[in-house]
C-alpha cells in the first residue's frame, strides 16, 4: 500500500529500506521506522514537534493522565473493525500503539513529519508501520484505508478524504470546549473560548459527520512535573508569559479534561 512520496508509484522492499520502479530508495532507520519525507517536501530542517515537545508529551502520558481518551479512542476505532488503518500525526505514538493492541489483526500504519517523535514511537509498537512523513502528502495509495484517525493534530482534509475507502471514516479526537480551562484561567488574563464544532464546517462534500461525542472528567495536577510537561506540550508553553507559566508549575492544579470525538464517513456513492 506504500507509494512513492516523489512519483507515487508502489514502492516495494529494497536492502535496508523501499524502493520504486522509478529508482527512489528510502532507508529503514535502525530504530525501524521508514523515513518518506523527501528532503525537497520539507518547509524546514526538523518539521513538525521538537525534542522538549515529544518528551514532554510522552512523560505526560505515559502518566496515564489522558488514558480515558485513549481507551474511548480504541473502543471507538474496535467499532470500526477496519483491516487498515493510518494515525495521522501520531506524535510519540501513545494513542496509536492502543490502537495497534486493540485491532490486532489489522494492517497499522502511523505517521508524523517529526522526526524526534517517530524514532521514539515505533518502540512502542513494532508491529506497525512508523513512517516520517507529512500529512499533505501521505505516501499510501488511494482508498487503502478503512479507518483514519486524528489526535490533537493539524489535519489535511483533501488527502484524507483521497486514503479513505467508500464508507471509511475518520475519527478526529481534539479539545471541546471547556479543555483545560483552569490552566488557561491561569495563563492569560483573558480566556478566549473554543468553538469546538468549527473544524465541522471544513468536512468537505463527499463526506459527512456520522457520530459525535464528549469526554469529560477532573484531572489533578499535584507534581510540578506534570504541571511543567503538560505546559512543554501544548502551545501554552511559549504563548503564555513567564511569570504565569512558572506560576502555574508551583501551585497544584485541578484541570477539566474535556475532549470531542468526531466520526466523519466518507460517503459510499
Ligand atoms: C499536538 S501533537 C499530537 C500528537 C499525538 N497525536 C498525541 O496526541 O499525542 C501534533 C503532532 O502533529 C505533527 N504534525 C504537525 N504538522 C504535521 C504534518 N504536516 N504532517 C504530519 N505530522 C504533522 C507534529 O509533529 C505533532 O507530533
Amino acid at each position: 500500500m506504500l507509494i512513492c512520496p516523489l512519483c507515487r508509484a508502489p514502492l516495494h522492499d529494497h536492502d535496508q529500506g523501499v524502493a520504486c520502479s522509478a529508482g527512489h530508495r528510502f532507508d529503514r532507520a535502525r530504530q525501524g521506522y521508514l523515513n518518506l519525507l523527501p528532503v525537497q517536501h520539507k518547509k524546514s530542517r526538523d518539521p513538525g514537534d521538537n525534542q522538549a515537545m515529544v518528551e514532554a508529551r510522552r512523560r505526560f502520558l505515559d502518566a496515564g493522565h489522558y488514558a480515558p481518551i485513549r481507551e474511548r479512542l480504541a473502543a471507538l476505532a474496535v467499532d470500526r473493525a477496519p483491516t487498515r488503518w493510518l494515525d495521522i500525526g501520531c506524535g510519540e505514538g501513545y494513542y496509536s500503539a492502543r490502537l495497534a493492541e486493540a485491532l490486532p489483526a489489522a494492517e497499522g500504519y502511523a505517521l508524523d513529519i517529526s522526526r524526534e517523535a517517530v524514532k521514539r514511537a515505533c518502540r512502542r509498537a513494532p508491529s506497525l508501520t512508523w513512517l516520517v512523513a507529512s500529512m499533505a502528502r501521505v505516501p499510501l495509495a488511494d482508498s487503502a484505508l478503512e479507518l483514519a484517525t486524528s489526535v490533537f493534530s493539524p489535519l489535511d482534509w483533501a488527502e484524507t478524504q483521497r486514503l479513505l475507502q467508500p464508507g471509511g471514516a475518520l475519527l478526529i479526537v481534539g479539545p471541546a470546549r471547556d479543555h483545560l480551562l483552569q490552566l488557561r484561567q491561569r495563563l492569560y488574563a483573558e480566556v478566549r473560548e473554543y468553538d469546538d464544532g468549527k473544524h465541522l464546517a471544513r468536512v468537505p462534500p463527499g463526506m459527512h459527520l456520522a457520530h459525535s461525542e464528549t469526554l469529560e472528567y477532573p484531572l489533578d495536577l499535584d507534581r510540578p512535573e506534570d504541571r511543567a510537561d503538560l505546559l512543554a506540550m501544548t502551545p501554552h508553553g511559549w504563548r503564555a508569559g513567564a511569570e504565569r507559566r512558572q506560576a502555574v508549575i508551583e501551585q497544584p492544579l485541578q484541570v477539566t479534561v474535556a475532549v470531542r470525538f468526531d466520526l466523519i464517513e466518507r460517503d459510499i456513492a
